[in-house]
């Protein structure tokens, strides 16, 4: 395997013309620890991509002058690990080449996201970080890059970054990588003395430990961590708990937050953090009748090994019942009372697929009627239905670990769903899809009267007052014409695990 050294732009953009593939890129600024070694493996591992690995000490970075001059520079040592890692190729610019680049702007990290932890104490750190790694990729022009979750604020202010300057570049993490003695690697770590090391071990166990008490307790008491670091005359910069994805303190509605903090040994500044998890992850599914939901729902459930939950199920089961017993659900009164007498339940059948009852009766089949397509919408619309299943729905993912699908789980149901997507595909696609599942159930239906009928209901899902169909702010959206429903399930889980720590893989 070629191993280049590219000393100068010229020389990047000389390698970069005789590429016929594209580059995953692993920046790094030197001092080569297990963690890079890592990321340049998980690297070479993703794809048929050349490696790019970029050493190069920012010096915009340091807003301590002594911790720049200090910062351990082992380059040959670097460059030999680089490449028995699996690097192709070694971009090992000069500083002045990288500072002196006009045409490229300085970058502002984003305000919000750098106004805690490490931002606090380190005034234009992470502006550093973001005008170095903006010129890295405007002259590379990788299509991965790849980054340690160890410093996790970066990670989230640089994918930030990407988002709203609208980059090109997918981001791959790993999780933070440890010592045998539980401690995060980081260049800095050669620096410490053997009680220094001992000072940070200490550091890590204890976040750790809160950890294990947050798991039974589900709150952290800082005071409490403090004033054992306090004991041990440890010199905390800072320690906070915060929402894991926006970095604030609101963090009473979060289900994943992050207990991170910074300590001095002797003049050496380390950090390290934990994830903090209330319940299991939910995934939220939405879309239009047709778009695939059920059958992507349903494979990740089985994938991820999640509850499934069909909502729409719900509101056909809750409308045959109260035609069955011919309930005159437009009476506010009447129905509030036979809404209190209801018992919504799913069960496993032999089929791996799931029943539905309601007040005991398995009403799995009839609820697909075309009787019950054509009222579901119109009941579906009415508040007092839409309040009690809402309720039913929150109580069943309680705990999370579910994934469920409908026209409101990430907007009403579940709004603080880890992941909501958007399902969509044509109206011709949703007929046609629709059509074959009929045919299945030996119903007979004209194509373009079928159309008609998604459409109609289409509208009255989307317009009705309460909680219509829309895609939430922060879900992605999918369109699913081209895609096998393994394909669809397959993306999102992918889409998913992206947006979780690593870490936090082996909570759920
Ligand atoms: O499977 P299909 O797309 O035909 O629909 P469904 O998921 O079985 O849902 C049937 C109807 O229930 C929808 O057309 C909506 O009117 C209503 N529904 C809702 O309002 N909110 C949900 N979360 C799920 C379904």
């Amino acid at each position: 395997m070629q191993q280049t050294i590219l000393k100068t732009i010229n020389d990047l953009n000389k390698w970069k013309n005789n590429l016929e593939k594209n580059i995953n890129f692993v920046p790094t600024m030197g001092n080569l620890h297990k963690g890079h070694l890592e990321l340049i493996k998980h690297s070479n591992k993703d794809g048929s991509n050349e490696t790019l690995v970029s050493i190069f000490i920012n010096p915009l970075q340091f807003n301590d002058k002594k911790d720049f001059i200090n910062y351990p520079k082992t380059i040959e040592k670097d460059i030999k690990l680089a490449f028995s890692s699996g690097a192709n190729a070694i971009f090992l610019p000069s500083e002045k080449e990288i500072l002196n680049l006009k045409s490229l702007t300085y970058q502002k990290a984003c305000k919000k996201l750098s106004s805690n932890l490490c931002g606090k104490s380190r005034e234009g750190h992470f502006d550093g970080v973001c005008t170095v790694v903006f010129r890295m990729l405007k002259l590379i022009n990788p299509q991965k890059m790849f980054l340690g979750e160890k410093d996790w604020q970066q990670l989230i202010i640089l994918k930030n970054m990407i988002k709203e300057l609208n980059l090109k570049v997918e981001i791959k993490s790993i999780n933070t990588q440890r010592d045998t003695d539980g401690v995060p690697f980081s260049s800095r770590n050669n620096l410490l003395s053997t009680p220094e090391r001992k000072d940070l071990q200490f550091f890590s166990e204890e976040l750790k430990k809160a950890k294990k008490n947050f798991i039974v307790n589900k709150t952290i008491n800082l005071k409490e961590i403090y004033n054992s670091f306090k004991n041990k005359n440890l010199k905390v910069e800072y320690l906070q708990h915060l929402s894991a994805f926006s970095l604030n303190e609101s963090i009473n509605k979060e289900n994943i937050t992050i207990l991170a903090g910074a300590i001095l040994c002797g003049s050496t500044r380390l950090i390290d953090h934990v994830f903090l998890m209330k319940r299991k992850p939910i995934i939220a599914i939405d879309g239009p009748a047709g778009s695939g939901k059920s059958t992507v729902t349903k494979l990740i459930a089985k994938k991820l090994k999640f509850i499934y939950l069909d909502t729409g199920a719900m509101y056909r089961a809750l409308s045959w019942f109260l035609i069955d017993q011919k309930i005159s659900y437009d009476n506010d009164n009447i129905l509030e009372e036979s809404l209190k007498k209801l018992n919504i339940v799913f069960k496993s059948n032999l089929n791996s697929d799931q029943d539905i009852f309601i007040n005991d009766i398995c009403v799995t089949d009839q609820i697909r009627s075309q009787k019950i397509t054509s009222i579901v919408s119109s009941i579906a619309s009415i508040s007092k239905v839409r309040e009690f299943l809402v309720k039913e729905q929150r109580k069943i993912g309680d705990k999370g670990g579910i994934v469920a699908e409908g026209r409101d789980i990430g907007t009403t149901v579940f709004p603080k769903a880890e992941i909501k997507i958007y399902l969509n595909a044509s109206i011709d696609e949703r007929a046609k899809r629709r059509k074959i599942e009929l045919e299945i159930q030996d119903q007979v239906i004209n194509f373009n009267k079928l159309k008609d009928q998604i459409k109609k209901r289409d509208l009255d899902d989307s317009t009705r007052n309460i909680s219509p169909l829309v895609k939430a702010e922060d879900a992605v959206e999918i369109t699913t014409d081209d895609y096998t429903a393994e394909q669809i399930a397959d993306k999102i889980i992918q889409i998913f695990y992206e947006k979780l720590p690593k870490e936090i893989r082996n909570d759920f």
